[in-house]
């Protein structure tokens, strides 16, 4: 196996594919140029399908023409924000999320995440994510608008009720020009089974 921690992106995939299987349901929140896209199509198979989103359309068109090339047909784009998520796929569902946060490589820098709409994503993410779900978070420090995004993300992370998710954070502490830093979180499965069956219980 490759050094994984040299590059924070691919450990945080690494991770994610721990909670996929083929089959099953994920999301790409912000597909870009559809690299996590591809990872995510090819670990769910033919029977499991990627919700792909974007705020824009060249991102979709790249990752569009990445799958097709590659004969996936596994993956449903949807030029819209994560924050709507839940207009396409239900509640307890999806078994992972990816959040790539910043602008479109090679793209506009303008366009970017904002901590306001990153936050309304990831409650969305976690209410879509089923119980034993992880939803993960990769954030750039490197400039101004992404600093002040991660630092958001991470109070928001920090305040999550711990009887109902893990979260953890990885820095390459040493490292000179800012990698990605990397964040999961997961959705702790017994105790949300239980609250379902007590909930049920009560009807
Ligand atoms: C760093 S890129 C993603 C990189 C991607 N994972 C890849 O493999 O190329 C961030 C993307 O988030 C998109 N984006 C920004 N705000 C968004 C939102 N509210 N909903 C969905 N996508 C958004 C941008 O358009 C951009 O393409």
């Amino acid at each position: 196996m490759s050094n994984l921690i040299t590059k924070t992106t691919d450990l945080a995939m690494a991770i994610t594919l721990e909670y996929i299987s083929e089959g099953d349901v994920v999301i790409d929140a912000t597909c870009g140029t559809g690299r996590d896209t591809m990872t995510l199509a090819k670990a769910v198979g033919v029977c499991g399908k990627v919700h792909a989103f974007d705020i824009q359309k060249s991102a979709l068109e790249i990752t569009g023409e990445r799958v097709q090339s590659c004969g996936l047909d596994n993956v449903e784009l949807h030029e819209d924000s994560f924050c709507n998520m839940g207009s396409y796929i239900s509640e307890n569902i999806a078994a992972a999320a990816v959040f790539n946060l910043g602008y479109l490589p090679g793209g506009d820098k303008s366009i970017t995440t904002t901590a306001d709409s990153t936050i309304e994503g990831l409650e969305e993410a976690l209410r879509i994510v089923r119980p034993g779900g992880i939803v993960t978070v990769v954030m750039y420090d490197g400039h101004e608008a992404g600093s002040e995004e991660k630092a958001r993300v991470m109070e928001w992370a920090e305040d999550l009720d711990p009887v109902g998710y893990h979260a953890a954070y990885v820095n390459l502490i040493n490292q000179k020009n800012n990698p990605p830093e990397i964040m999961w979180i997961t959705k702790k499965k017994q105790h949300y089974q239980e609250r379902r069956r007590g909930i049920n219980g009560r009807q």
